[in-house]
Formats: structure tokens, C-alpha cells, sequence
């Protein structure tokens, strides 16, 4: 299937997936946006909390999804291999309860893509021989197909159906590699209702923008009249201004005649224009977490058996300043091989200043963490000036997110409580850019013995 199956449960529920791998490649999958409460060894990225599944090994991943509701989306989390395998996870309510909005009619997924021509692992394998940019994918897709402005694929578009006066809910996911997108169904307003499987308050817009990794769910209401209409999504660097073109991917509403909508282009404040209307809805407290006796390092199989390839100096002492126009030391522009880490010591209150350096190219990067979701408590072009910014930070309803876009020659700041013990990678969502080395991780430990506070791994756990 591509993508794959949607899995669809609810607030509560644990989760046993059985992976059986009869692919040629080794793979693992991540279940992004899940906060994996002391359940590390499901969370997915080889080489950080686990080894690939092998050709023909399987791996149960053992999870319980504790106080998320919304969108999330599962992937390979192996070199390129996300590229087609991905699918929804949609948590609803425990059973008995409700949405904090009106029960939509219908709900859709809608899962937006991009698809090569080619296979994946040579696309990624040239652009690390050559350090060039990789080769732009052939084609943008919404749920696997690229949609009736690409000659190959008119007669397989996706229809989402609508019923008219009705109103529906449509959960957005951008899980494209490397691919900013803008998202927009002509003649038609969308009130976005959560993202990244937190709700928010409602705000009515016309048009989304969405990082890699990200989510959003909107509701839609059918209050045009009866007709087609497009649903389009386009990536947010192409041209100012142009029309419609092979390049917008499209479903179709279910309506008709068919209307066009004018998807807007690359616009760097769009983001911050999103980031500042996103406004969470009260939180439940999060569940408490209870001490466990068994003492387990989790390092000893997964990390420290590669010696030298982590390592903890990260981000040096005193940090690096980094600098918006890319004037940094030359010896900062070339990625080392391995993985840092930063540890932190459970219950810790974390503040993370992401800038952007433009070392390399002027682009976005959605950074992502994983087993957490945070507050961004601020975003800002330029450099990032402590005595100047924090009087901006916002403390009172900030969004709450598990990737966050830094802007083009800007900055974020984000806050989270690192109560979940483990070992996390934090990244850019660019699938490129993980290859280029935009990746690193957190080390959590409970404060007493440093990592004595996860669960064995699984008897099934891949070892490399
Ligand atoms: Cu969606 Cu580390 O990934």
C-alpha cells in the first residue's frame, strides 16, 4: 500500500505493531509525534534507540498513547526509505468522550507526499557523494497520487467526498522529505482545530502552511455551491506568483464544475503569521510518571558500542555563536560523523534557542524532537539577542508542537520538561538535511543514576 495502512485508535489505547520487514533494505519505523512515555525502544530511529530491522526480521513496537488526540503519522525513520513508507495515525477521544468541537460528519486523512521517479536510497546516496542538493522529487502527492495536473495520473486524483451543508474534518499531514508545502481547497475556509495531535483554539484561514513532519487538523464546512472544487498543496520555494502548475499536487473536493484556487507562493512571514494565530486549548496535566525499580542503561546497546561516534561535548563550552548570515567559523560548515549528545537531567526545564545560520542554503528547517512535544515560546528573524527577545517570549498560551519551523535567517526558542526518560534525537525534518548532519540528541536520565529509569528493551530488540 502506498501510503500505508492508516492506524486509528483512541486516547488511551496501547498500540502492538508487529513489523516484518521482506523489503530488501533494513528499516524501522517512527511513530512521529507520539511522546512515548518510558516506552524509548518503540520510538523508531536507527542506530539511536534501536538497530534496523533486518531482510526478513521482525520487531513488535510496544506503545500506549497517553493524553494525545488529534493527527500524528508513522514513517521509516531508515535513510531515505520514509519516502514511501508512511501512513496516519489518527487518535480519537476514550470512548464516551467528545472533540472540543462539533462532531464532523466525515473525516479524512489526507497525507501530502513527494514521490521520485527513481529509487530513494540512489537519490540520497548522490546527494551525499556530491554534497549537492538532491534531486528534486518528481512529484508532490496527496495520498499517494500526484493529482489531475500531472498528464500520468488524472484518472487516479483523489476524491474526498463532502456532504453538502455538512461539515467535515480534514487531518493534514505534510510527510513530503524535503518540502515546505502550502495547503488550500478552493473556495473554502478551513478552522484549524489542532496540530501535531494537540488542540487549539479555533482560528479560520484560508490557506496552510506546513513544515515536514507537521500536522493539521481542520474542520471544512460544504456551504459552497454543489460542485468540484481543488484541493491543492504546492511546495513553498517555488516561484513567486505563477499559476497552477505540474508542480501543485491536487485532490478533489466533491463537487462540481471545478474551480482552481489560487495557492499563494513563497512568503517567509506566512509562518509566523501561523505560529502567532496557533494558540493551545487548556491542557489536561500530564499523567504522573512512577519511579521504576529495574536499573537499566539503555547507552550500553544501542550507543556507547560504537565508541567515538557519540559523543557528549555538545554544544561546546562556551557554545558556538552562530550567526543568521552564515559567518561562522569554516570549520563549523562541514558535518563530522556521529551523533551529539546533550544530557539533561530528568525533570529539567529546557530552554533550546534554534538560530539559523544560512551556512549552507536559506531555507526553513522544521526541527523536530522526538518522545516530547513543546512550547514555542517565540519566534524572530535576524539573531537571536537574549536582552532584546525575551521580553517577547510568549508564557501565557504559546503553541505546542513536536516540530517547529526555525525561519529562514531567524531563530526559535522552545520550552519542554524533560520528564521522559531516554534517549531522544532532535532534527531537521528535511530529510536531507539529517543526512547532512542537522541531527542530534538528548540523553534524559532521572536525576539519581544518570539512566536508571526505563524498562528493559524488548527480548525482540534488533542489535546491530
Ligand atoms: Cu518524523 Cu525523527 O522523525
Amino acid at each position: 500500500m502506498y501510503p500505508g495502512p492508516t492506524l486509528e485508535v483512541n486516547n488511551g489505547d496501547t498500540l502492538v505493531v508487529n513489523v516484518v520487514n521482506r523489503a530488501r533494505y533494513n528499516v524501522t519505523i517512527h511513530w512521529h509525534g507520539v511522546r512515548q512515555t518510558r516506552t524509548g525502544w518503540a520510538d523508531g530511529p536507527e542506530f539511536v534507540t534501536q538497530c534496523p530491522i533486518r531482510p526478513g526480521k521482525s520487531y513488535t513496537y510496544r506503545f500506549t498513547i497517553q493524553g494525545q488526540e488529534g493527527t500524528l503519522w508513522w514513517h521509516a525513520h531508515s535513510s531515505w526509505l520514509r519516502a514511501t513508507v508512511y501512513g496516519a495515525l489518527i487518535i480519537r477521544p476514550r470512548e464516551g468522550d467528545s472533540y472540543p468541537f462539533p462532531k464532523p460528519k466525515r473525516e479524512t486523512p489526507l497525507l501530502l507526499g513527494e514521490w521520485w521517479d527513481a529509487n530513494p536510497i540512489d537519490v540520497v546516496r548522490q546527494a551525499t557523494r556530491t554534497g549537492a542538493a538532491p534531486n528534486v522529487s518528481d512529484a508532490y502527492t496527496i495520498n499517494g497520487q500526484p493529482g489531475d495536473l500531472y498528464n500520468c495520473s488524472s484518472k487516479d486524483t483523489i476524491i474526498v467526498p463532502v456532504d453538502s451543508g455538512e461539515t467535515n474534518l480534514l487531518r493534514v499531514v505534510n510527510s513530503g522529505l524535503n518540502q515546505q508545502l502550502f495547503f488550500k481547497v478552493a473556495n473554502h475556509k478551513l478552522t484549524v482545530v489542532g496540530a501535531d495531535a494537540s488542540y487549539v483554539k479555533p482560528f479560520t484561514t484560508s490557506v496552510l502552511m506546513l513544515g515536514p513532519g507537521q500536522t493539521t487538523d481542520v474542520l471544512i464546512t460544504a456551504d459552497q455551491p454543489p460542485a468540484k472544487y481543488y484541493i491543492a498543496a504546492r511546495a513553498y520555494a517555488s516561484a513567486q506568483g505563477a499559476p497552477l502548475d505540474n508542480t501543485t499536487t491536487t485532490a478533489i473536493l466533491e463537487y462540481k464544475p471545478l474551480a482552481r484556487p489560487n495557492v499563494p507562493k513563497s512568503n517567509p512571514l506566512c509562518q509566523l503569521c501561523q505560529l502567532l494565530t496557533i494558540r493551545p486549548l487548556p491542557l489536561p496535566s500530564p499523567p504522573a510518571l512512577e519511579a521504576q525499580e529495574k536499573p537499566w542503561c539503555p547507552l550500553k546497546s544501542i550507543i556507547i558500542c560504537i565508541p567515538g561516534v557519540f559523543t557528549t561535548d555538545f554544544p561546546g563550552n562556551p557554545p558556538v555563536k552562530f550567526d543568521y548570515t552564515g559567518n561562522v567559523s569554516r570549520s563549523m560548515w562541514q558535518p563530522i560523523r556521529g551523533t551529539k549528545l546533550y544530557k539533561l537531567k530528568y525533570g529539567e526545564s529546557v530552554q533550546v534557542v534554534l538560530q539559523g545560520t544560512s551556512i549552507f542554503t536559506a531555507e526553513n528547517h522544521p526541527i523536530h524532537l522526538h518522545g516530547y512535544d513543546f512550547y514555542i515560546v517565540a519566534e524572530g528573524f535576524g539573531n537571536f539577542n537574549p536582552s532584546r527577545d525575551t521580553a517577547k517570549f510568549n508564557l501565557v498560551n504559546p503553541p505546542l508542537r513536536n516540530t517547529a519551523s526555525v525561519p529562514v535567517g531567524g531563530w526559535a526558542v522552545i520550552r519542554f520538561v524533560a520528564d521522559n526518560p531516554g534517549v531522544w534525537l532532535m532534527h531537521c525534518h528535511l530529510d536531507v538535511h539529517i543526512t547532512w548532519g542537522l541531527a542530534m540528541a538528548f540523553v534524559v536520565g532521572n536525576g539519581v543514576g544518570e539512566m536508571q529509569t526505563l524498562e528493559p528493551p524488548p527480548a525482540d530488540l534488533p542489535v546491530c
